[in-house]
């Protein structure tokens, strides 16, 4: 870990500020240390390598998946393309689309969480210039440490650390983007990932995620179900529910023969906010507003009747005539 990063982490589990204790540096890189919040949570720097897995005891998904990547890493290079040859599809195309997408400048600050050997953040370590900064992140330590010879030219932006992609070590609006491919399928709590994705990212920037997951309309087909037996992770559902609220121009599209889906969106600021206060030219009248929080309670169908027939000599739309009468009504009461 370069010296001048370690102001940059918080602590995952409670996003306080660290301090180092017991610190080794070699020149400019800090290679043993112990980092403590000020809530004492700690995490150790291994050679040069913060580790900042949350929880210590890890979901059981996520423990089995690590304790599988740890045994295939040393492989790694026999399968890791077998997905796009199995679609046709050119790796190379489609790492670069995706790091396209993230919209980035020279000087882009970029997290990848769950990197694997690197394969994927070539494409977007060689979008980056001088200014840019690059964050990396794996569960795996044996995978994250495949990664260094094959970024070895991007030292200087690239910082990397061992993380789980749902308790993300980094103060909130941080990067300019933050992805994911390959693994969310089996994240333990993809809501979390999600909600941390988005809030690590600056309003305006992008998040995008990729995985497996069959096209719905493909499920009964014979590609789909060859391809859902021979690899379970392709019955995988999109996380659609675990969307963050402040997620703007949602976009999913599903790629390499609708075999694996994209999702990405733009981090804006709270819950979408429409005009509610319109009025709605029309028979109902009122606003969006109105009807929604408007309600009082319900009335007789003769009175009903006898509304709508009084409503329509009026003119005007139910929701002003009911509220000019009601207004009226409770004045007179309250003034007796
Ligand atoms: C199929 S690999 C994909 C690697 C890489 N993203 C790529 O595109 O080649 C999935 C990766 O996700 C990592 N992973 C799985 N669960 C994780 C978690 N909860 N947090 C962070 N990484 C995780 C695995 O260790 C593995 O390296």
């Amino acid at each position: 870990m370069k010296q001048s990063d370690a102001g940059i982490y918080k602590c995952p589990v409670c996003l306080s500020s660290f301090s180092l204790v017991d610190t080794k540096s070699e020149g400019k890189n800090i290679i043993y240390s112990i980092l403590k919040c000020s809530n004492g949570h700690e995490f150790s720097i291994e050679e040069g390598i913060p580790n900042f897995t949350w929880p210590e005891e890890l979901g059981n998904i996520d423990n089995e998946t690590r304790l599988t990547y740890e045994k295939l890493a040393a492989e790694y290079d026999k399968f890791a393309s077998f997905p796009f040859w199995t679609f046709k599809s050119d790796e190379n195309e489609i790492r670069s689309d995706m790091s396209n997408r993230l919209n980035l400048r020279e000087d882009s600050i970029v997290l990848e969480i769950g990197a694997g050997d690197g394969r994927g953040a070539e494409h977007v370590a060689k979008k980056l210039g001088y200014k840019g900064r690059f964050f990396i992140q794996e569960l795996s330590p044996s995978f994250l440490k495949k990664s260094f010879e094959r970024l070895k030219k991007y030292d200087q932006i690239i910082e990397f650390s061992i993380a789980n992609a749902s308790y993300i070590p980094f103060m909130d609006n941080f990067f300019d983007a933050a992805y994911h491919f390959g693994g969310i399928s089996t994240f333990s709590d993809v809501k979390r990932c999600l909600s941390e994705l988005l809030r690590v990212v600056k309003p305006g920037g992008k998040v995008l995620v990729g995985d497996e997951s069959m096209g719905p309309w493909l499920r009964e087909s014979n590609f789909g179900k060859i391809m859902m037996n021979s690899n379970p992770l392709f019955k995988y559902e999109i996380p659609l529910k675990d969307i963050p609220l402040d997620a703007r121009e949602v976009k999913i599209e599903w790629i390499m023969m609708g075999a694996f889906f994209i999702l990405e969106f733009t981090v804006g600021e709270g819950e979408p906010q429409a005009n509610y206060h319109i009025p709605i030219p029309s028979e109902r009248g009122g606003t969006h507003w109105s009807r929604y929080y408007g309600n009082l309670e319900g009335i007789s169908e003769e009175t009903k009747k006898l509304a709508n027939e009084a409503r329509k000599k009026s003119g005007k739309g139910m929701s002003e005539w009911l509220d000019e009468i009601v207004r009226k009504a409770a004045e007179a009461e309250l003034n007796k």
